[in-house]
């Protein structure tokens, strides 16, 4: 086999409306110029993977303002939700759907002979990740369909690689990263694709390839020591990746960059915006 196809991450699209003094960059120009580029490339990628923070705020405009930049794009997307998104902004805005806020968005497709199972890793209450039970009841399901074709997984948050530091905001939580390592022993990954730290960052996880992409938003300095605080550059990045008997090759495309920084936030602001981030849901 031989099948190619694109990663996107972190797209962090903002409704123009919305004036968004968040937004470290100009996303919609970004978002813009990496699908058409996308459109470019020869052979035609099978799929786009978009694995989450699509939006910056996770409202519905914003999740239609993405739904329009898509018109006309005629490669499959499969999207996951990451923890800048709601699912009632993307059930709404993107997929025209009335689905429960409540819903994770959880599923599996076959794409040219890849089986592609996407998890909804985002917590409304959290900066990091986690899944539930009814969420491994539905991968352990998933893992068992399609037994010949190899298997891709895509969630926002990476599984954490140890438990440093001890605020769970940079992947999933401890405990689901275990219990997923645990049901995906003896298994054919050929590879799990994520977002979230905006650093193209690649690991050997449990034997798994564990692909994480910069995204179209901003970069995290990775020579930034993530202690106290973290110190974001302007970069962009998006990956071109082929899987083959062989296994699987991932080529970044990053977009040109000064490097310029664009904010420094420490360790007490990202808390205190994830506790009130926390009590607006709550509301
Ligand atoms: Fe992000």
């Amino acid at each position: 086999m031989k099948t190619t196809f694109v990663h996107i991450t972190d797209l962090h699209v903002s409704a123009p409306e919305l004036m968004d003094s968040k937004l470290r960059s100009d996303t919609t120009t970004t978002v813009r110029k990496v699908l058409g580029m996308i459109r470019q490339i020869e052979p035609r990628p099978a799929f786009v993977i978009a694995s989450g923070d699509l939006t910056n705020h996770g409202d519905a405009a914003s999740f239609r303002a993405l739904a329009g930049m898509m018109e006309g794009f005629d490669i499959p997307v499969v999207w996951a939700l990451g923890n800048h998104d709601t699912r009632e902004g993307f059930y709404a805005g993107l997929l025209g759907s009335t689905d429960s806020a409540d819903q994770t968005y959880d599923h599996h497709q076959v794409i040219d002979g890849i089986h592609l199972i996407t998890l909804d890793t985002s917590n409304p209450l959290r900066i990091g990740g986690h899944l539930v039970e009814a969420q491994f009841n539905f991968l352990e399901a998933a893992l068992d369909a399609h037994p010949d074709l190899p298997k891709i997984l895509v969630m926002h948050h990476a599984p954490a690689l140890d438990q440093d530091p001890d605020w769970e905001w940079e992947g999933l939580s401890f405990a689901a990263t275990d219990r997923l390592a645990e049901m995906l022993k003896g298994r054919q990954i050929a590879g799990i694709f994520s977002g979230h730290i905006h650093q193209d960052r690649f690991t050997h996880w449990h034997g798994i390839p564990l692909i994480v992409g910069m995204g179209l938003h901003a970069a995290l300095d990775p020579l930034h020591p993530m202690v106290d605080s973290i110190r974001s550059v302007q970069g962009t990045s998006f990956s071109l990746c082929t899987l083959r008997d062989s296994g699987l090759t991932v080529t970044c495309a990053p977009l040109p960059s000064d490097r310029r920084e664009l904010g420094i936030s420490t360790i007490e602001q990202l808390q205190a915006y994830e506790a009130a981030r926390a009590a607006q849901f709550a509301a």
